[in-house]
């Protein structure tokens, strides 16, 4: 197999056992048994052990994290987030009911976007939550409006587009100029320059998130070397700094992604002598990126010339990264190939109707492997289910949160009804 160490992508809380692939005690096998497949299956240690990673890198300073919902909103997750003490960072109406449901204290919630409507605002203002980062100067009117009909102030962060590049999927990279997100320095400065006419919508700080899946300390330095210079500049003293998500983790066991101990000090010493008082963070894939797998079923071993396909029983529907940023998924089988065992390449695919339906491509798989065998597609917790469909009106999996030896649905597999509900 192509995949050893695998502690890089799992810390130890997925691992082979007695020849079988567990989550914590539990065996991918029985879960198979016990919730059918494709399953995503979480470890709730794992997510622990990440939480309190990141809070322990950042406790020099004055810090709130605000776990990014988009990356994944199943509900139990969000309480779990919650009962840790994180905040929610919420892009929509329906994210921040999501966090509200979860149990998030309004004061602990931060709403950004590149377009909020005006009733997502008035809902926000309404519920008093921590702060809007803002995109442009509409939005500032618009919670100027909200802020006097509530009769309350609302914190406003500005989101700076510092033009940083990045080395990662164009798709995930926010902060080049040529992106939608953020206000360049020349608008920010004039919207700062005539602030004293907003009564309630106070600019506080800046929100600086450059994109995700970022692997080096570097674009984050330099983004905060640029709003130095920028406050200089200005006369301005935020005293907010929100500098987003974005902290890349090890997709394959290859990745060098950053030391985010390292990565704390450096940033909280800066914030520190920027006389920033309060940091606001929003990583999504960092909490629960690694701590998920997709489970899956070979339902077919195509053989085709040179090629071998495994048509698996999950499908682009259910995880659309690869086809839509050609993403690396660590994929695995569930039964420990022995070391005698010849290996071979093989593209797991799905049965959705395109060819763009993957789920990794020249896998090595055991040569032997067969109709019936389990695999696990790895890596699969951040915008995984939070980004699946009902494409090929397939009704999406279950999701199974796993603790030591116990484990509990999450969230039920999609029945045939659940797919007509909206239309009839
Ligand atoms: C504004 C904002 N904050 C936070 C995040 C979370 O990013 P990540 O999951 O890479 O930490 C995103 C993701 O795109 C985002 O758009």
């Amino acid at each position: 197999m192509e995949e050893k160490n695998l502690g890089v992508i799992f810390e130890g809380f997925f691992s082979y056992r007695k020849g079988s692939l567990h989550v914590e005690d539990t065996g991918m096998q029985e879960l198979a048994m016990a919730h059918d497949t494709p399953s995503y299956i979480y470890s709730r240690n794992y997510l622990l052990s990440q939480v309190s990673r990141i809070k322990s890198a950042f406790e020099q300073v004055d810090t709130m994290i605000c776990y990014s919902v988009k990356a994944n909103s199943n509900l139990e997750l969000l309480k779990i987030m919650r009962k840790e003490e994180l905040g929610a960072d919420v892009v929509s109406g329906g994210e921040l009911r999501g966090a509200l449901i979860a149990g998030f204290p309004p004061g602990k919630i931060v709403f950004a976007g590149v377009g909020k409507k005006d009733e997502e605002i008035e809902f926000g203002v309404s519920r008093d939550i921590y702060c809007f980062n803002v995109e442009n100067e509409e939005e500032l009117s618009s919670l100027e409006k909200y802020g006097r009909k509530y009769g309350r102030k609302v914190i406003c962060n500005l989101r700076l587009n510092l033009d940083i590049d990045l080395d990662t999927h164009h798709y995930v990279k926010t902060s080049r100029k040529e992106t939608k997100f953020g206000i360049d320095t020349v608008k920010a400065e004039e919207i700062i320059g005539h602030s004293g006419r907003y009564k309630y919508a106070s600019i506080e700080g800046f929100h600086l998130h450059l994109g995700s899946q970022i692997k080096e300390v570097e674009p984050y330095l330099k983004a905060m070397e640029k709003v130095e210079e920028f406050n200089r500049k200005i006369k301005f003293n935020p005293r907010i700094i929100d500098l987003g998500g974005g902290f890349g983790i090890p997709y394959s066991v290859r990745d060098k992604v950053i030391d985010i101990s390292d990565f704390g000090k450096s940033i909280s010493s800066i914030v520190k002598s920027m006389g920033i008082e309060k940091l606001i963070l929003e990583p999504g894939r960092f909490i629960v990126g690694n701590t998920a797998v997709l489970l899956t079923r070979v339902l077919y071993v195509k053989r085709r010339g040179e090629k071998t396909f495994l048509i698996v029983d999950a499908a682009m529907n259910d995880l659309i990264r690869p086809a839509l940023y050609g993403s690396h998924h660590t994929i695995l089988p569930v039964a420990e190939p022995s070391a005698a065992t010849p290996s071979i390449k093989a593209d797991v695919v799905g049965p959705v109707c395109e060819t763009g339906d993957y789920l990794g491509k020249d896998i090595s798989v055991p040569a032997d492997i067969k109709k019936g065998d389990l695999l696990v597609a790895a890596n699969a917790g951040a915008y995984s289910f939070s980004m699946s469909s009902n494409y090929n009106s397939r009704p999406r999996p279950c999701e199974i949160l796993v603790d030591g030896k116990d484990s509990e649905i999450i969230r039920k597999r999609e029945t045939y009804e659940d797919l007509w509900k909206a239309k009839i």
